[in-house]
């Protein structure tokens, strides 16, 4: 459920027009409802309230600090995968109990930072982490509580890029290494094992790799245990899919029915890592049209957001849903939807049947409040674009629009010219 709806054939964030809000923070202009930010967590997180468990939201899908101290309000931790998002999580008020920090080459400076922050854990990606981390928590004096991230060799049926727990992939430690691994982590001084991990991947649209790969951690926690080591922690990642076009992705409380199905006796505490799921739908991205063009093979419809605003159509060949924010017409026109950017693969849609548009009218690109803003950046030194957060009929700018001052602000000229 989201509250992107159409009202007098013009589209609203909740009680506020789109098109009022273009007029008044400009465009391109990322746009999140609070109430279906609010929804998704709670809907999500309560479906597990039979369980211990704890939901840590993964900040990389959106960082803004706002959203983040909107889910630290409503009980969640976060999961993290670099120095940068711990410092984020900390300065929305996430407490270190709730942060769960994974990823696969963390530097020495974000571990120290993560052990003197005293985070729940850290999920390990590698022997060589597990080891490099048992000597800074030396250094420092102190002990750093890990989970080993599995790879259990599940096929989760998604994008390439985003598929994160099949053999190929960089991530975690093999399923048959990981008893090795666990035992060497138990004769570390400064190692303390809380718990197993594993993420298989993102936008997955069926429950069963997620039951596939909870079977396996399963026994390897039946293992664990007859080798003496408990386990307290099960973290099972992110990667519920969400309806961009056509996908029928399982709802989060069929998830968790298919989930705690399988948990039938376990007595650990639960952790889940959503990113997508909670925000992707919570947010567009609102462009206007600057110009159409007509060539001998297409019509393209030339807006002022481009690649480097939303990457995930040039770089996935995702589909994002495009809508009129003023309904004009019924007249539809094939189209190729493109920015700004020097580049043939800086694009929004193609061939996509829109209504009839002309310069100046706005368009709003659904369901990018994920990996949106978060993987946007300053190519063809373009400023960032505003991000703004509606409740019911009011906004609020939750990170401004860049200048171009702020563009160059980290630059120097040498005084060698
Ligand atoms: C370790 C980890 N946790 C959580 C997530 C969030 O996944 P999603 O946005 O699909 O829920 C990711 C995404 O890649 C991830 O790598």
């Amino acid at each position: 459920m989201h509250h992107f709806q159409y009202k007098n054939e013009e589209l609203y964030c909740e009680d506020l027009p789109l098109r009022k809000l273009a007029e008044e923070v400009g465009t391109p202009c990322y746009v999140y409802s609070h109430s279906t930010l609010h929804h998704h967590f709670s809907v999500f997180d309560q479906s597990f309230a039979s369980i211990p468990h704890l939901t840590c939201y993964s900040v990389k899908a959106n960082s803004n600090l706002a959203l983040l101290k909107l889910f630290a309000s409503l009980g969640g931790g976060v999961d993290i995968v670099s120095g940068g998002e711990l410092f984020r999580a900390r300065k929305a008020g996430i407490p270190p109990e709730r942060i769960v920090y994974s990823g696969v080459g963390k530097t020495v400076d974000e571990i120290d930072f993560a052990l003197k922050e005293g985070i729940l854990m850290f999920n390990i990606e590698s022997t060589e982490e597990l080891k490099a981390i048992n000597s800074r928590a030396g250094v420092l004096g102190c002990r750093a509580r890990v989970a080993l991230r599995v790879n259990p060799d599940v096929d989760p049926k998604t994008h390439p890029y985003i598929s994160t727990g099949m053999k190929k992939s960089k991530f975690g430690i093999a399923a048959d290494s990981a008893l090795q691994a666990y035992d060497e982590a138990r004769s570390l001084d400064h190692i303390e094992i809380m718990g197993v991990d594993c993420h298989i991947g993102s936008q997955l649209t069926e429950i069963s790799p997620f039951v596939d790969a909870l079977r396996r951690l399963r026994a390897l926690i039946d293992q664990l245990n007859a080798m003496g080591i408990s386990i307290r922690y099960l973290d099972l990642g992110g990667g519920l899919g969400i309806p961009y076009d056509q996908e029928a992705p399982p709802h989060p409380r069929d998830y968790a029915q298919a989930i705690l199905q399988e948990l039938q006796g376990l007595s650990c505490t639960l952790i889940f890592e959503p990113g997508r799921v909670i925000v992707g739908n919570a947010g567009v991205l609102v462009t206007r049209v600057l110009y159409t063009k007509k060539t001998e093979m297409k019509n393209f419809v030339i807006v002022d957001a481009g690649m480097n605003d939303l990457i995930r159509p040039s770089l996935y060949g995702s589909y994002h849903q495009i809508q009129p924010i003023q309904k004009r017409t019924a007249e539809t026109q094939v189209v190729d939807v493109v920015g700004p950017i020097c580049e043939s693969g800086d694009f929004l849609a193609h061939d996509r049947a829109l209504p009839v548009v002309g310069g100046g009218d706005l368009l709003a690109v659904m369901s990018a409040g994920a990996y949106g803003f978060t993987m946007s950046s300053n190519y063809n030194s373009r400023p960032r674009a505003v991000e703004v957060l509606v409740k019911g009929d009011r906004y609020h700018i939750i990170r401004k629009r860049e200048s171009w001052e702020d563009m160059v602000r980290l630059e120097a000229i040498p005084d060698i010219f």
